[in-house]
């Protein structure tokens, strides 16, 4: 095990000056920042790694990764100071300050918390923004990589593609998202069929503990190592990088988009899709997007899902297997193209593909007001259910929300639900997630689109997992329930959103973080809290 030590020195130093000058141990922003001021090495490195409200670069920091511009409002709480460690002692201190001062830590990689829980606290707090620690290093001979949790998923499968076609990893389809939070709460993407999760190719990382501690696999133990893959992220400690196993794939992949609408069946081919798309062969992964669009034969306002696939081979092969095992979608060849697997990533995460490079744009995909909430059906939807839900589409609050079913089946099927956090494996024929968005200037209307979604989330409840409503914890979502902001959750308390997250891994999950945090450290709205916290 590798402890590094905090110096004692610039402590003892510490202590003396604030006896010295008679001063409290004041939980202030003040103390806090003085306390960090002495524990980094140099005052050029305190302008680049400590961000205070006055700095004029405050705000350019702190909205750099922004993602749901819900958060990012005059009314939203704004941290004491921003963070970006250049080194693992600036985290180190980061912990040890903020905890001395009573601050709470909110930690970010790629802001993409759809609550923006990662940059938003209703207490005093500061952020520890990983935007320094974001080197990928892909062994293509041994097939493994190491990426830092502050990289984006861009920029991993552009490492990747930098140096080979035919290796990959099955992450998330949007490229803006980071490393940290998405690999700690599971994360799927267009090879979940064939692989399963980005958590079930983690074969080792790298934690600071609440005590400051530099962990591997080894030093953590298998149950810490088992809660950080998929059990959330700022439960456990800060994970500062991830070697992960990568996976084989073909040279030429194939992609395919189908839309179609209510005149054009559209709910029959939902329905036919539902019995199909989990039993396809893994190598073919179609997943369907549904939001409002003018009708290109009438103009009328419609809905309509656009069928997207990925198969892992060439469309010579594909057409044949959807005509024969689809045949209702209609597949044409023109529908088709062949590509490279990084760039099938862009096609399927609806970003432009004029090259590569687009994989490293951090504003690739554009940054929107949103809230958004999951579900996984287990059961065909029958057609009148289908029916009932693209009518709400219809309703004036939904011009831009959409509903994402990404089909499950394959590998997914052969996991055991406890093998890590991440519960939703065999028996689930989608995930289904609903997102409703408005425009900056209709902020002060938010409620009646948050209403639209509820108003659909308990639309679909007839038709989706019961006892618990099972939900995505990579797709956050506070009306499920939620920690007291600051002081003691109960088990009881969590429970109600916790074995929906987790179901009975949640169980599990409160006994590592029990023994690895037991003073509740790390936490935020939705975190795992201890046993009993102080
Ligand atoms: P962010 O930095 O906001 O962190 C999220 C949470 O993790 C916070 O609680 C944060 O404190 C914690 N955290 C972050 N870094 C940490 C670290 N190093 N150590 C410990 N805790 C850490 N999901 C999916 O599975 N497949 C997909 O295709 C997509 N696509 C997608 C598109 C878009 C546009 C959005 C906004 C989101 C997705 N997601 C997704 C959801 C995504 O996986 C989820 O929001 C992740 O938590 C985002 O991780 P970030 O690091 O970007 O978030």
């Amino acid at each position: 095990m590798k402890f590094l030590q905090y110096s004692v020195l610039p402590f003892l130093l510490v202590v003396v000056i604030l006896s010295l000058s008679g001063a409290t141990l004041a939980h202030s922003h003040g103390d806090f920042l003085h306390c960090l001021s002495l524990h980094l090495a140099n005052s050029s490195t305190i302008s680049k790694v400590i961000y205070m409200r006055n700095n004029p670069s405050y705000s350019s920091v702190l909205n750099a990764s922004i993602q749901n511009t819900r958060f990012s409002t005059p009314a939203t709480p704004k941290p004491l100071a921003i963070i970006t460690p250049l080194k693992t002692s600036h985290i180190q201190s980061t912990i040890y300050c903020s905890k001395k001062h009573g601050l709470q830590l909110r930690i970010r990689s790629g802001g993409h918390d759809f609550e923006g829980l990662s940059y938003v606290s209703e207490v005093p707090f500061v952020i520890l923004d990983l935007l320094n620690f974001r080197a990928v290093k892909v062994d293509t001979k041994n097939k493994v990589a190491w990426v830092q949790s502050g990289a984006t998923l861009g920029e991993l499968y552009y490492g990747i593609a930098a140096k080979t076609k035919t290796l990959a990893f099955p992450a998330g389809i949007c490229p803006t998202v980071g490393i940290g939070g998405h690999f700690s709460g599971g994360g799927y993407g267009i090879l979940v069929r064939k692989y399963g999760l980005a958590a079930d190719h983690i074969i080792d990382a790298q934690l600071i503990d609440a005590n400051g501690r530099i962990l591997d696999r080894e030093s953590m133990g298998e149950d810490l190592f088992w809660a950080i893959r998929g059990g959330g992220g700022n439960t456990f400690g800060i994970v500062l990088a991830w070697k992960i196993k990568l996976v084989p794939v073909p040279v030429v992949v194939t992609v395919f988009t189908v839309n179609k609408n209510l005149e054009q069946n559209v709910t029959k081919i939902l329905h036919r899709w539902q019995y199909i798309a989990h039993k396809l062969p893994d190598d073919l992964y179609v997943d369907v997007g549904i939001t409002k669009v003018s009708s290109s034969q009438t103009g009328k306002k419609t809905v309509q899902a656009a069928f997207i696939a990925l198969f892992l081979g060439g469309v010579d092969e594909l057409i044949p297997l959807v005509q024969e095992r689809f045949p209702e979608l209609g597949l044409a060849k023109e529908n088709c193209s062949e590509m490279s697997w990084a760039e099938s990533v862009l096609y399927l995460g609806r970003a432009p593909r004029t090259s590569l490079d687009m994989l490293l744009d951090k504003n690739v995909i554009p940054r929107t007001i949103f809230k958004a909430k999951s579900d996984y059906v287990k059961e065909p939807i029958p057609e009148s259910g289908i029916e009932g839900f693209l009518s709400v589409f219809l309703e004036k609050e939904a011009d831009f929300a959409s509903m994402l079913m990404v089909p499950f089946g394959g590998k997914m099927e052969e996991i055991p639900e406890n093998e890590l956090p991440y519960p939703h494996r065999a028996g689930n024929l989608f995930q289904a997630s609903y997102i409703v968005g408005w425009r900056k200037e209709e902020n002060a209307e938010s409620g009646k689109y948050i209403s639209w979604i509820r108003r659909f989330y308990s639309y679909m409840a007839t038709y989706v997992s019961k006892s618990p409503r099972e939900a995505y914890f990579n797709y956050r979502d506070l009306d499920i329930g939620s920690n007291n902001i600051s002081g003691y959750t109960s088990y009881q308390q969590a429970s109600i959103w916790g074995f929906k997250y987790f179901k009975n891994n949640f169980k599990r999950l409160v006994q590592v973080k029990t023994m690895v945090d037991p003073m509740n450290f790390f936490r935020n709205e939705q975190s795992i809290p201890p046993l009993s916290s102080p």
